[in-house]
């Protein structure tokens, strides 16, 4: 009796422990990157899933590796990309056909040209030599040996570069349910070539195109949108004050653009350095592609700018009028384009940034729109006859203001510049932790 209550109570610890490590990770290879070519997802030696290849002469063998989690039957894919993004990408699909996993197969299937969905070709074992697959202490693994070319524009040929989607998801019926969303399959940071033996993660961080993004997001949200408000609205602000012999805006304005053009001409020279030359961006959009030309633009509008403050004219002049406009339209231009090359910066795959980055830029462009605008707005309320161009004339402006102004400066105009630098400082922070933790 003894015996028996012990042998069940060992049977029961056995179930649980057995539960406990039920979808245990992958391991690494540990040839990854010497005998094979691998992409996965490992943090040290553990993986959710892991993909290997290595070509013999006209074909290659694949093998997919995914921890199951779950036990309900469940599909893993390989799509093969021509861009980063789902559809018009040739796949290896391995199902798991019924709830205890006795039954698997592969197939080859084709993501739609729209991208929301995928069809088996209509031949979907032409192109595979043999496959098996197996489920083992949770591990759902399938071998694919797949010829490297033949006469179907649905199974890509192996010897070009694509870059890799990893997908899964559960079957139901026999059918493959959509892909996960949690994480996001998303695609290979680079293309691969199955002919060489690359160790490819698909946590791989480019730490120079983090810290490219991260001097940008100073130099524009931060030091650019205080220094721009300063010299538009406050040149009256804090009037005989001098720091350092020079007007409070001006020392300020100056400190500040400084920084932001050390930071934008330091974030241009390490992305030359990173990419090695010009960036292509193969396989991104229209839109991703114009991020390296605006940003080319809009450094060297940031060079100009300086550049042009030095050699300004001297007040009173008619070229120094031609300077402050030019100066001014300069620098909202290269504002304006810095703000919308980040938006575009945050959606590369080589930022390995999430999209909300690009909601927060466009909620602080926003901000930065609707802060000039009351400001504009209290400028005209400050003068009595209308709104003179500050910018432009100081002196005048000076004519327009009431002498108690003059005297004291606008406190709700000075609390605003407060608030502006508090709003722009909590948008820096955040960018700048975004970009540097993912
Ligand atoms: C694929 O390769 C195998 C073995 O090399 C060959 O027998 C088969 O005919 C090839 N299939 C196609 C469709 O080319």
């Amino acid at each position: 009796m003894r015996f028996q209550s012990t042998c069940l109570l060992l049977a029961i610890l056995e179930l649980c422990f057995a539960q406990m490590h039920y979808g245990g990770p992958v391991s690494r290879d540990v040839m990854c990157g010497i005998s094979k070519g691998c992409y996965h997802d490992c943090s040290g030696n553990s993986c959710t899933f892991l993909i290997t290849w290595i070509t013999i002469s006209d074909r290659v063998d694949f093998t997919l590796s995914y921890d199951l989690q779950e036990s309900y039957p469940q599909w893993i894919a390989l799509g093969l990309s021509r861009d980063v993004k789902m559809g018009s990408d040739s796949v290896i699909e391995c199902v798991i056909l019924d709830a205890d996993g006795t039954n698997s197969d592969v197939f080859l299937s084709y993501n739609a040209d729209t991208g929301k969905s995928n069809f088996r070709n209509d031949n979907p074992k032409i192109g595979i030599i043999s496959s098996s697959s197996s489920i083992v202490d949770g591990i759902f693994t399938c071998s694919i040996s797949r010829n490297i070319s033949i006469n179907d524009p649905k199974v890509f040929n192996l010897n070009d570069d694509y870059y890799l989607l990893f997908a899964n998801g559960r079957m139901s019926g026999g059918l493959k349910m959509p892909h996960s969303k949690d994480p996001l399959p998303g695609a290979s940071p680079k293309k691969v070539d199955f002919q060489t033996k690359v160790d490819l993660s698909r946590n791989e961080k480019f730490p120079l195109v983090k810290a490219h993004g991260c001097l940008m997001v100073f130099a524009w949200v931060f030091a650019a949108s205080i220094g721009i408000v300063l010299a538009r609205y406050y040149k009256l602000e804090w009037p005989g004050k001098t720091v350092c012999k020079e007007k409070v805006w001006f020392q300020f304005h100056r400190v500040l653009m400084v920084i932001a053009f050390a930071c934008v001409v330091a974030a241009f020279i390490i992305i030359f350095i990173d990419v090695m030359g010009w960036s292509y961006l193969e396989g991104s959009t229209m839109f991703q592609r114009a991020h390296p030309i605006l940003g080319v633009i809009v450094t060297a509008l940031a060079v100009i700018n300086p550049i042009l403050a030095l050699l300004r004219p001297h007040r009173g002049t008619r070229t120094r009028e031609i300077f402050s406009w030019s100066h001014w339209f300069i620098g909202t231009v290269a504002h304006i384009l810095s703000v919308l090359t980040m938006i575009i910066g945050v959606t590369l795959s080589r930022a390995s940034t999430p999209l909300y980055a690009v909601w927060i830029l466009i909620a602080y462009a926003v901000y930065q729109f609707l802060i000039e605008l009351i400001l504009e707005i209290q400028e005209c309320t400050l003068f009595r006859r209308g709104k003179p161009s500050a910018y432009r004339n100081n002196s005048s402006a000076e004519k327009y203001r009431q002498p108690w102004e003059t005297q004291k400066g606008n406190l709700l105009r000075r609390i605003l510049l407060g608030v502006h630098v508090i709003i722009i400082t909590a948008f820096t922070v955040v960018l700048i932790v975004i970009i540097a933790i993912h």
